[in-house]
Order: C-alpha cells, then sequence, then structure tokens
C-alpha cells in the first residue's frame, strides 16, 4: 500500500490558515487531514464547513476530513459541498453505520470508518465493504499534542489481517501522536496513512519531517510483508 502523510490542520496557526495549508502542499502532503469537533462527541470544539471550504481553496491535495461528531449523517452532503474527498466518521456517532458510509460514497467521496481506543476491532466486521479507509485512533479523540498510546499497533495488526483475509485493500490511518520517530514501527504493523498534526507543525521545517516520516515508513513497509 502507497504510504501517505497526512498533516492535521488542527495543530496549524489559524491565523495564518491559507498560508499554512500552501506549506505543506509545497512540502510534500499527500491529504490535508481535518479535524471537526462538536464539543458533544468529544470535548472540543474546532472547525465547520466555512473553514473547509477556505482549506479547500488553498490545498492543491485531497481533504481527509474526519468528523468527530454526533449524527454525522445530517452533515454529509454538506461536507461533500464544502470539498472533502474522504470523509470519516466513528463507530460510535452514528446509530445506523452502514447507511452514513453507504451514503458518503452514493455522495462521491471516500467512506472511512473510526475505532477509538476502546472500541472493540470486531465493531469493523459488518462494514467492512463499506469502506476505503479505517481509521484506528492512537489517541482518545479532542485534542491535538497527545502521547501515543503503544497497544495501537497490536489493533493496526489485527484489522490489516482482517483487511487481507476479505481479499480488500483497505488504507489504514493512524491518528495521535504519531511522529517520525514511532513511524517505522506504525508502518510495519500494517498502517499506510500517517496523521501527524504537532509532530509536523511543531517542526521548523515541514518539507524535511515529511520527507522523514515517508521515508521511515517506507522502509519499515519493505521489511514487512504488506
Ligand atoms: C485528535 C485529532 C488529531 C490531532 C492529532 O482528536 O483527530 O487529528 O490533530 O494531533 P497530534 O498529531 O498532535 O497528536
Ligand atoms: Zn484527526
Amino acid at each position: 500500500m502507497t504510504i501517505k502523510i497526512a498533516p492535521s490542520i488542527l495543530a496549524a496557526d489559524f491565523g495564518r490558515l491559507a498560508e499554512e495549508v500552501k506549506a505543506v502542499c509545497a512540502a510534500g502532503a499527500d491529504y490535508i487531514h481535518v479535524d471537526v469537533m462538536d464539543g458533544r462527541y468529544v470535548p472540543n470544539i474546532s472547525i465547520g464547513q466555512p473553514v473547509v471550504r477556505a482549506i479547500k481553496r488553498a490545498s492543491d491535495v485531497p481533504l481527509d476530513v474526519h468528523l468527530m461528531i454526533e449524527e454525522p449523517e445530517r452533515y454529509l452532503e454538506s461536507f461533500a459541498e464544502s470539498g472533502a474527498d474522504i470523509l470519516t466518521v466513528h463507530v460510535e456517532a452514528s446509530v445506523h453505520l452502514h447507511r452514513t458510509l453507504t451514503a458518503i460514497r452514493a455522495l462521491g467521496m471516500r467512506a472511512g470508518v473510526t475505532l477509538n481506543p476502546g472500541t472493540p476491532v470486531g465493531a469493523l466486521e459488518a462494514v467492512l465493504d463499506e469502506v476505503d479507509m479505517v481509521l484506528v485512533m492512537s489517541v482518545n479523540p479532542g485534542f491535538g499534542g497527545q502521547t501515543f498510546i503503544a497497544r495501537t499497533l497490536e489493533r493496526v495488526r489485527t484489522v490489516r489481517e482482517m483487511t487481507r483475509a476479505r481479499g480488500l485493500s483497505i488504507d489504514i490511518e493512524v491518528d495521535g501522536g504519531v511522529v517520525v520517530e514511532n513511524a517505522g514501527e506504525i508502518a510495519a504493523a500494517g498502517a499506510n496513512v500517517f496523521v501527524s498534526g504537532t509532530g509536523i507543525f511543531r517542526t521548523p521545517d515541514y518539507a524535511q519531517t515529511i520527507a522523514a516520516m515517508r521515508a521511515a515508513a517506507e522502509r519499515a513497509a519493505t521489511t514487512t510483508t504488506q
């Protein structure tokens, strides 16, 4: 699977948002990861559709929109119109998860489903055919700058085994506490999409950080059976 680096805009300087988006695109980002938080599903409130539209205008790579909101099914169309290319929802946030994922694809977006650190991996079984990406959270969602939960690696391995067993080439994304130093072990576990907020935006040279993260992941991925 191709390694993709997705800087999380949550850690950018919001006062210079367009500039920051352009800078990470120029630095080699494959996606821009956009965290939408409603203050209900997660304790924090971040940004909504008007800001997603502004990010879209500044970006020349696909937008990977991570919805941390209750009842995401109510907003699928408006995020599609705002420029989301990949739309990811949490297992616990949508009562009719299967219907929600099908609706995301019907709107022309790629569908992602997200597991919190406390969500059983088995929750994926029934919806795996309806998704293009599985997001395995490596922190509890709501805040940037938290520490990577080590047990995530084992969970990523289980998800990768599940997709292989079903003959599906689904992206596995990891989000939370991802830095250059742990990118190798995350890739070795079977993930190929790397979200990183503070791990990229709090470094002086975005291009150098993204290149180092990609190199570490690619090295580990080729030395393990992908
Ligand atoms: C957390 C968000 C993340 C966050 C990651 O709820 O989903 O995307 O921005 O931030 P870092 O990489 O700083 O842990
Ligand atoms: Zn996120």
